[in-house]
């Protein structure tokens, strides 16, 4: 049976291991996989706008031997052209695999649903499980282990906050939310990762400041205040935000070689500053590079 990635909720802890692992040998030896998807091509249908995402997966496919192709908004114009089903049926026939970019998360599960081919949730208004999976991973290689340490997610409680809180829950990460009341993530997300972090021994924690949140965190990410879709919200969003930007005062209360993490783009100055996103403690094009090699084996697992 065809394989999704719509969710984080879609893998096993087991499932997650390995794509780690195998990530770890496409790092080592890329020359080996160069053939490993030969003769498979792979779709993306973006909605919204891309940098890491689309040339991720784009140099990731070829770097595997595959083609890929680039759907840009105006050329599928999903839901209005044709059916969010009838692509799916109609791409089924053409490419082994679909990566999708959208705004409502329900667009990819019926993608999904329609499909016979997978298909990779490329971000959605809902979760960034490619995003999370990268981060988890550089924490991984950064830190040799997941167990007993703590990410201190500060800001929006939005997409990659929901995808980061299952897969930290899934892993054992535990995972602290530093949120502005009325920007906490979803309860019900909160409570699933609850209840997944308890069975590994985490623990999941939700804070409406960000001092709590980061205190002795072995990492200290963020993201936008104001997510792609949410534009009109900017400017009341930058006031709620102030608080909770990164900046060398908030990180202190971290762990003393904390890792500085966020999924890119960024706005300096808002969520984050300069000093932070430059300091020897930031991973941050490490995370953004892993993207690349943690779809490859994404891609890997669910075209073989
Ligand atoms: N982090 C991330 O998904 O970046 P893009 O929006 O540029 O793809
Ligand atoms: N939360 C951000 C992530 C961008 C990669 C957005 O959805 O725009």
């Amino acid at each position: 049976m065809k394989k999704d990635l719509v969710s984080i909720k879609d893998l096993t802890a087991k499932e997650i291991k390995e794509i780690f692992d195998l990530t770890d040998k496409l790092k080592k030896d890329a020359q080996k996989y160069s053939r490993t998807l030969s003769g498979n091509s792979l779709a993306l249908i973006f909605q919204k706008p891309s940098n890491r995402t689309r040339v991720s997966f784009q140099v990731g496919m070829y770097q595997l031997g595959g083609y890929s192709l680039y759907l840009a908004p105006q050329e599928i114009n999903l839901g209005v052209r044709e059916s969010i089903r009838d692509v799916a049926k109609t791409l089924s026939r053409y490419v082994q695999a679909i990566v999708f970019r959208t705004f409502e998360h329900k667009n990819v599960t019926e993608l999904a649903r329609a499909a016979d081919i997978p298909v990779i949730n490329a971000l959605s208004d809902f979760e960034h499980p490619c995003q999370a999976l990268a981060d988890i991973y550089t924490v991984r290689e950064k830190l040799k282990r997941l167990k007993g340490l703590t990410l201190a997610f500060v800001g929006d409680g939005n997409n990659v906050c929901n995808s980061l809180l299952y897969a930290a829950a899934k892993v054992g990460l535990n995972m602290h939310v530093g949120s502005p009341a009325g920007y906490t993530p979803d309860s019900a997300v909160v409570g699933e990762a609850k209840a997944i972090a308890r069975t590994k021994q985490a623990e999941v924690k939700v804070f409406d400041n960000p001092t709590d949140a980061v205190r002795g965190a072995h990492v200290v990410y963020t993201d936008v205040w104001t997510s792609m879709g949410q534009e009109k919200e900017a400017q009341e969003r930058k006031k709620i935000f102030r608080e909770f930007q990164i900046n060398k005062n908030l990180a202190r209360l971290a762990h003393p070689k904390a890792l500085i993490m966020h999924c890119l783009p960024a706005h300096r100055g808002e969520e984050i500053t300069d000093e932070m996103m430059d300091s020897p403690n930031s991973v941050i094009f490490d995370q953004a590079e892993n993207r690349m090699h943690v779809q490859k084996a994404i891609l890997i697992k669910l075209l073989k």
